[in-house]
């Protein structure tokens, strides 16, 4: 099936050439009806929410407010007040650490991460360590670039209070064991955030099943607009949180000696929100449905392989992510090739694909390597377009090298 008519921005040129679009990694196209949900937001219903009795802010609540049943039922939550709207995920794990790990961690404790974490997944920790006294703890990972499990048991103590592990690593594609790793962490008694950003567009994530505290993601990796994303967050961790940020739909009561604080979700959503974004994130969520996660997982399996078979053939060149179990990511570079020089010329045949340390820079520092060239899939992608990439590829590898 060609997907490809649903997204309009494929149809365009780019240098001369038709756009290849592989770098879904960073961000995903959008479908019209996501395009056409945001102009019809603007054109007949855009008002504010939660604010009016008057017909448009009602409409505006509801359409708004709707996206919260059809994101907790995507993800399996069992309730649509767990989802609380942020500005992506960078936004839901500082949210984490402000409501509730800065004070729920004293002196002492421990945060566990991974080598493969996205800045965005270490960033807001190392902060938060400093801050407290706590302090960072980094699981190691192997070559083909999947945790090592016995050494992450071995590093989980009873100062261990938060893991906060990335579903599918956006440089490598590594697929985590997140589920196992969450039995370790209830085991040991301490809590569990998942970085879903790279794995919700390509396969089920169940929080149900998956049993974890708090799990976040954006919009725009999975068809919706930019600054807009899911925190979700277990019933019980709700009791811990404190508000983070003051302000507007946040309040139940406001006096200059005191204010009461709104229910959950809205505590946690202070000031007017990206009201068309999240309109946008639910068509989005809705056209996934429509296609079914299912099939988009079958699709881009075999789009990986179907890449991996002839890039692996490829001179010279080193795959970086030979885990067993692995999303539609391949990172690469090229011996005596730099990745930027790679990335520059297939765009100018038309192919888009990401250079550089993919906000992972510890990573690429236990690979020894400044950055990679990385070629990340999504549904709508045809292995005519793999077979043209590669072609490209072996022109550009026996021009550079
Ligand atoms: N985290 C995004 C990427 O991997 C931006 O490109």
């Amino acid at each position: 099936m060609d997907f490809q008519k649903d997204f309009p921005i494929l149809k365009s040129t780019v240098n001369g050439n038709p756009l290849i679009y592989f770098d879904n990694a960073a961000t995903s196209q959008k479908p019209k009806c996501v395009i056409d949900a945001l102009s019809k937001y603007y054109e007949s219903i855009n008002s504010n929410v939660h604010r009016g009795v008057h017909e448009l802010s009602q409409k505006a609540t509801s359409e708004y407010e709707e996206t919260r049943n059809i994101v907790g039922d995507f993800i399996g939550s069992e309730t649509p007040e767990q989802i609380i709207f942020t500005k992506g995920t960078t936004d839901g794990i500082n949210i984490v650490a402000s409501a509730w790990a800065e004070n729920q961690l004293q002196k002492g404790d421990e945060i566990l991460i991974t080598t493969m974490e996205h800045h965005s997944n270490i960033v807001p920790w190392q902060m938060l360590c400093e801050k407290l006294g706590a302090k960072l703890v980094v699981c190691p990972i192997n070559d083909a670039g999947e945790i090592l499990m016995d050494e992450l048991k071995k590093l989980i103590s009873d100062r261990t209070k938060l893991i906060a592990v990335t579903h599918v690593s956006n440089t490598l594609g590594t697929i985590n064991p997140v589920k196992e790793i969450t039995n370790l962490a209830k085991e040991n008694n301490c809590k569990i955030l998942i970085d879903a950003a790279q794995s919700i567009p390509h396969f089920k994530v169940d929080v149900n099943h998956l049993d974890c505290d708090f799990l976040v993601f954006s919009g725009h990796k999975i068809f919706a607009p930019t600054g807009v994303g899911i925190l979700y967050v277990k019933k019980d961790r709700f009791e811990e949180m404190k508000p983070y940020q003051g302000g507007g739909d946040m309040i139940k009561e406001v006096s200059f000696e005191k204010t009461t604080y709104n229910t959950y979700p809205h505590k946690f959503e202070a000031g007017t929100p990206n009201i068309a974004g999240v309109i946008g994130l639910k068509t989005a969520l809705k056209y996934v449905n429509n296609i079914g996660i299912e099939k988009i997982s079958e699709i881009e399996d075999e789009l990986l392989i179907y890449a991996q078979e002839s890039i692996s053939k490829i001179n010279k060149l080193n795959i970086f992510g030979n885990a067993q179990n692995k999303a539609s990511v391949i990172s690469f570079t090229v011996d005596g090739i730099h990745p930027f020089d790679i990335g520059t010329l297939l765009d100018q045949l038309g192919i888009a694909i990401r250079t550089g340390h993919h906000c992972t820079q510890p990573l690429m520092k236990f690979f020894n390597i400044p950055g990679t060239a990385r070629a990340s899939f999504a549904f709508y992608n045809k292995k005519s377009e793999i077979d043209f990439f590669i072609d490209s590829l072996k022109r550009t590898i026996k021009m550079l090298g």
